[in-house]
């Protein structure tokens, strides 16, 4: 039995040699948010949180984790504004894609983009390309990603210049 923290609680887990993070969150904690769609970390939807950095899932051996995990589920409040950007967009279609891009661009956006607009969508091109949507052509998604930089900036001082 080992002890695992996901979304801020404790939780007691037993798991076989050789369950990947990916398994332990979506089969045995419920947390279907969790998307397996390559399972051989080429995709980007089964992205979480590892001590605060985007991990693969799919292929990270649960074993191994020994810091705190967040998924979509646990992002709820901080990426309510990046979901909103995301639907007034239209940054998804089939939303398969999209807890790991929501995952992936909370953590991008508590670093802030470049202030320069060009530069902003190219570092979010950059920074998600390990995501892969089959559905959108990105373009939507990268505005959505940047419309919540610029709004984070203008109302809360996000930082947004050290990229520059
Ligand atoms: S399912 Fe993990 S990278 Fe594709
Ligand atoms: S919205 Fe369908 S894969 Fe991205």
């Amino acid at each position: 039995m080992d002890t695992f923290t996901v979304n801020g609680t404790t939780r007691a887990v037993r798991t076989a040699p050789g369950t990947t993070l990916a398994s332990l969150l979506r089969d045995q904690l419920g947390l279907t948010s969790v998307k397996l769609a390559c399972e051989r970390g080429e995709c980007g939807t089964c992205t979480v949180l590892v001590g605060g950095r985007p991990r693969l899932s799919c292929v990270t051996l649960a074993a191994l984790v020994d810091e705190e995990v967040t998924t979509a589920e646990g992002l709820a409040e901080e990426s309510a504004d990046l979901r909103a950007a995301f639907a007034d967009r239209g940054a998804f279609q089939c939303g398969f894609c999209t807890p790991g891009h929501v995952v992936h661009a909370t953590a991008l956006l508590r670093g802030g983009l470049p202030a320069a607009p060009e530069r902003a969508a190219r570092h979010v091109r950059r920074e998600l390309s390990g995501n892969i949507c089959r559905c959108t052509g990105y373009t939507a998604i990268v505005e959505a990603v940047c419309e919540t930089a610029r709004r984070r900036a203008a109302t809360e001082g996000v930082p947004g210049e050290e990229l520059t």
